[in-house]
């Protein structure tokens, strides 16, 4: 059975989601960079062996990232999932685990990566907002894109209501991913990404501008 790792830095709602989908897999570990962080006793409260790495222990980030990798390592995961892990990686560590690094980011990439999402989201007047997974690449928020869900903004949205919509749709989205990963279906080929057997996709959608009243 094909073993994985999941990376959180907080509450670890998508933690939940992978850990509650019946994935085709066996979590071998939750980790943290954060002690506080209550996605660890979510984790625990599932039987699942978790660990912290606080970055603040370290004086650079090569070596918080050398001690994240020798952690991971151990377990020998076939995937490595970043579940709102809020640490930017060093290059080495991206390319060390490359093809088997998967994030989920809130915001329809290349369109707002970074923080902020959903502000940065209505600010920009996008009719279209949502989520995406991707694999991880060295450039932040910038690997090859492997599925995305979108979601409507509707007048009177704020970040809260916005950002609790998209989430709804991440909880979704990465158990989908994560399961074709592990089904041996999702690989990246020479940067590009490839998926194997058959995949339902929607029709399009429009959505038009509606002033707020
Ligand atoms: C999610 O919106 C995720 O996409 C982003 O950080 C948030 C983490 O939420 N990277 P949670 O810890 O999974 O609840």
């Amino acid at each position: 059975m094909k073993r994985y790792v999941i990376l959180i830095s907080g509450r670890g709602s998508n933690m939940e989601s992978l850990l509650d989908a019946g994935l085709p897999g066996a979590c071998a570990l939750v980790l943290s960079n954060r002690p506080d962080a209550a996605g660890l006793a979510a984790a625990a409260s599932r039987g699942i062996a978790t660990a912290v790495i606080d970055h603040r222990g370290f004086a650079s980030r090569e070596e918080f990232d050398a001690a994240l990798a020798a952690e991971i390592e151990r377990h020998a995961p076939d995937l490595v999932l970043l579940a709102g892990f809020m640490r930017i990686l060093t290059d080495g560590f991206v390319r060390r685990f490359e093809g088997r690094l998967l994030n989920i980011h809130p915001s329809l990439l290349p369109l707002f990566p970074g923080v902020k999402t959903h502000a940065q989201a209505l600010a920009a007047g996008v009719r279209l907002h949502g989520c995406s997974v991707h694999f991880v690449t060295p450039a932040l928020d910038g690997g090859p894109i492997i599925a995305q869900a979108a979601v409507p903004v509707q007048a009177g949205d704020d970040e809260a209501s916005l950002g609790r919509r998209v989430l709804a749709e991440e909880h979704l989205l990465y158990p989908r991913v994560a399961r074709w990963f592990l089904e041996g279906r999702l690989q990246l080929v020479a940067q590009r990404v490839q998926l194997a057997g058959e995949v339902a996709v929607g029709g399009a959608l429009h959505v038009p501008q509606v002033a707020a009243t």
